[in-house]
């Protein structure tokens, strides 16, 4: 009997040397120590024997089962430590690595921040804020805002024409949004539509070939210019301060009647007249107007029932006051140096 437990020892043994992983530990542990494993199969054979021999195998089996389970205690520290010491050889942090600077990070274009800024404003009155093409019809930019083919208000905008494609513009102010959004909203509607305009400038330190713009337009039943500036009196307090005011003079635009020129309180002399302002004490920064009933026809709407109003702001004017920029190129220059300032 005794060699039985003898020879149990040494296949146990030899299997656990050849163990390298604490998952297959566990599976021998099974086969060996388990509640039905090889040892626990061998102890039930003891039951058949009798007086002094069933006692010396009795102390032989223990002092195997002593040995073997020690064998096993070890193994497993072994195989513990070694797993720590993997962990610790991958987590290890080189300090004498070179140190290499994170990337800088980027912010957002002045012109963005500005019309982030006013679409949360105009949101929060309840505007959508739309977008359309840059390459547009000469429909939208022109035609539907009630500036027909060879009118001389087409001559207000030195626009951009595309060789080939006689219908199409760059377009050159943002109202071309104005009947493209009563087509796809109907009424009652309040939109503000922010984007790229292009104009054939000869360029100078106020005006680009490439600038940005902002539209509004709400149309419903008893709108009026009180309404307008109102809205716009907001607008130019939320940008420049709560002391700033808004003066409306007339302007002819073919698409609004009457049609009025926006000026704000020069923010850096505070309305006494400075060299911003040229002494006005006032800053242009849009066209506004109640919106011509050509307008409405074309967009859907019965204008014997519904008035609206329409702004146009230069965004990039807008930027250009807030920040005291002195010329417009720089905001389309892509220039760091500049654009860091921001
Ligand atoms: C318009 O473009 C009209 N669509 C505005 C409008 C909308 C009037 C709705 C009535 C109702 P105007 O050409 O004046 O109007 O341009 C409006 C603003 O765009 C100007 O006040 C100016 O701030 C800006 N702007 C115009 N041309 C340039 C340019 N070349 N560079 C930079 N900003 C410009």
């Amino acid at each position: 009997m005794k060699q039985v437990w003898t020879q149990l020892k040494d296949e146990a043994l030899t299997a656990l040397s050849a163990v390298s992983t604490l998952d297959a530990l566990d599976l021998l542990r099974v086969d060996v120590l388990g509640r039905k494993g090889k040892l626990a199969g061998a102890m039930k054979e003891l039951a058949a024997l009798e007086g002094e021999e069933k006692k010396e195998a009795g102390v032989a089996a223990n002092e195997m089962k002593t040995a073997v389970e020690a064998a096993f205690a070890a193994k497993e520290s072994a195989l513990r430590s070694a797993s720590r010491a993997a962990d610790l050889a991958r987590e290890r942090v080189d300090v004498t690595e070179p140190y290499v600077p994170p990337m800088p990070r980027g912010h957002l274009h002045p012109v963005t921040q500005i019309q982030e800024s006013l679409e949360d404003l105009f949101t929060s009155m309840g505007f959508m804020v739309m977008s359309g093409p840059e390459l547009e019809s000469d429909y939208y930019n022109f035609t539907a805002v009630n500036v027909p083919p060879n009118h001389p208000a087409r001559d207000m905008q030195d626009t951009f024409y595309i060789a080939g494609q006689p219908n199409q513009v760059m377009r050159t102010h943002t109202s071309s949004l104005q009947v493209r959004a009563m087509r796809a909203y109907g009424t009652p509607l309040r939109m503000i539509a922010p984007g790229r305009c292009f104009r054939n400038e000869a360029t100078d330190v106020r005006h680009e070939h490439t600038f940005h713009q902002l539209e509004g337009v709400v149309v419903d039943k008893g709108i009026t210019l009180g309404h307008m500036k109102g809205v716009l009196e907001t607008m130019a307090k939320h940008l420049y301060g709560p002391d700033t005011e808004v003066r409306l003079r007339p302007k002819f635009y073919p698409f609004v009647e009457p049609g009025v020129n926006g000026e704000v309180t020069c923010y850096l002399c505070k309305g006494k007249g400075c060299r911003l302002c040229k002494k006005t004490g006032w800053l242009e920064v849009f066209g506004a107007g109640m919106i011509h009933p050509n307008v409405l026809v074309e967009g859907g709407v019965d204008p014997d029932v519904y008035t609206g109003f329409a702004f146009g702001l230069g965004l990039t004017r807008l930027v250009m006051l807030k920040y005291g920029i002195d010329d417009i190129r720089w905001l389309e220059s892509g220039d760091m140096r500049f654009l860091n300032q921001f």
